[in-house]
């Protein structure tokens, strides 16, 4: 037993406070989600992503001068755009090469051509966060155009950091519903406290090392099923039932089987996720205007069931996927859209650590051996 055991080991750091902060307050009993004191339904009714994401940076909503100052960096050409010398580098890989290894790779070069990638200062990773949050619709959609033999579509500054991105994708302007609907998306993805994703990047930023490391750590992070993830995961069970008819006994069997149902459950909410609801209207209102509700009916059905067998509830997960298929958008880049929006959330927190930071290093209780002694490899 090492001389670690000062606190009683919580596995998966559950419920462990690690430091304060000011950026997201999350009611895991009530369901509440808040942004620097306002309640996401609210940002969702009244608000914008390019607005949120002053408000987590900047710790304050913005005036119309600000705002518009704000837009104009998030959105102009010269912060969006790609070094032409990265779109040669992702054209050299395998067409195979998934949308989330493509992100955490381009962001990683990305920083090499960073003029302020040497500089941590708060300024400069300010600067570095409003190119990252820019650049980063413009990697996914310029990787989904690649992948499909297609050119890149060039960013356009006219439009919001939602619409240019579904822009990019298809090469067509957007519907205002699918604009605002992935614009509302965006804000519901933004922060969410310190969960594992976002607690990479402050472990990351706490070595005082930069924003593009932290980024990619994050991105690391969110890949995995258990995170980020299964908003895909979700979809491919949606696309395995197909039929909504079928759904209620195809989730009984899995939950007989003891399946861990993607979309479901969270570390923190004991209820449901307040984002679900917000992405479950989005989702309807998507599906019935591409003539479909058919995989909400098969959501909704799983919902009740888990919800009454397992008392778990929805999370961002279950829906969010839905509503980007209804947008045309490929299942693979689901988790590449939750990064796009996080990025904003990451970001917001790599300032706070590095505002106030102390090296996040926990122990481990040591259970191996200890005393061996080294035996010479011709008597073993
Ligand atoms: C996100 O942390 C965040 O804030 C994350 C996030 C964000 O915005 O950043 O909200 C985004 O990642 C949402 C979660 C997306 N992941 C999934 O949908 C994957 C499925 N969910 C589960 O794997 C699980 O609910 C977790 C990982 C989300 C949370 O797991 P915990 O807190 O570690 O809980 P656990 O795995 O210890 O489960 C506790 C019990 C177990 O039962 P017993 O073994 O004790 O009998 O609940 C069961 C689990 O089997 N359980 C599930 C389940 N989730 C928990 N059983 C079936 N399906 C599930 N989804």
């Amino acid at each position: 037993m090492s001389d670690a055991a000062v606190n009683p080991m919580k596995a998966g750091l559950e419920d462990v406070v690690v430091s304060p902060s000011e950026i997201c307050f999350i009611d895991g009993h009530k369901g509440r989600l808040v942004y620097r004191g306002f309640d996401v339904d609210e940002l969702v009714a009244q608000s914008s992503f390019e607005e949120v994401t002053y408000l987590l940076w900047y710790g304050k909503l913005p005036t119309r001068k600000e705002l518009d100052t704000h837009v104009k960096a998030l959105s102009s050409t010269a912060n969006r755009k790609l070094p032409p010398k990265l779109i040669a580098m992702l054209k050299l890989l395998p067409k195979k090469t998934t949308p989330m290894e493509v992100l955490r790779t381009g962001i990683s070069a990305l920083s090499a051509f960073d003029p302020d990638a040497a500089d941590n200062s708060r300024e400069a990773t300010l600067r570095k966060t409003i190119r990252l949050t820019a650049q980063m619709p413009t990697l996914v959609a310029a990787w989904d155009r690649i992948r499909r033999g297609k050119p890149p579509v060039a960013p356009n500054p006219r439009l919001s950091l939602a619409g240019n991105f579904l822009y990019m994708m298809s090469g067509k302007k957007p519907t205002p519903l699918a604009t605002k609907t992935f614009d509302v998306a965006l804000i519901l993805h933004a922060d969410h406290e310190f969960n594992a994703s976002t607690f990479a990047a402050r472990v990351t930023a706490a070595t005082l090392s930069d924003i593009h490391s932290a980024v990619v750590s994050g991105i690391g992070a969110l890949k995995g099923p258990l995170h980020g993830g299964a908003n895909e995961q979700v979809m491919l069970m949606v696309e395995k039932i197909k039929d909504p008819a079928k759904a209620e006994s195809w989730i009984r069997k899995a939950l007989a089987d003891k399946a861990r149902i993607m979309g479901f459950g969270h570390r923190v909410y004991r209820v449901e996720d307040p984002r679900a609801k917000h992405l479950k209207r989005l989702a309807l209102e998507l599906g019935k205007q591409a003539g479909s509700t058919a995989n909400v009916e098969i959501l909704d059905t799983m919902a009740r069931v888990v919800s009454a067998e397992k008392k778990i509830f929805p999370n961002v997960d279950l829906y969010s996927g839905a509503a980007y298929a209804s947008m045309g958008i490929a299942t693979d880049e689901f988790t590449p859209i939750f990064a796009m929006s996080r990025v904003a959330g990451w970001a917001a927190h790599v300032l706070e650590q590095h505002g106030n930071n102390r090296l996040i290093r926990p122990r481990s209780d040591y259970t191996g051996l200890t005393d061996e002694k080294y035996v010479p490899l011709d008597q073993r």
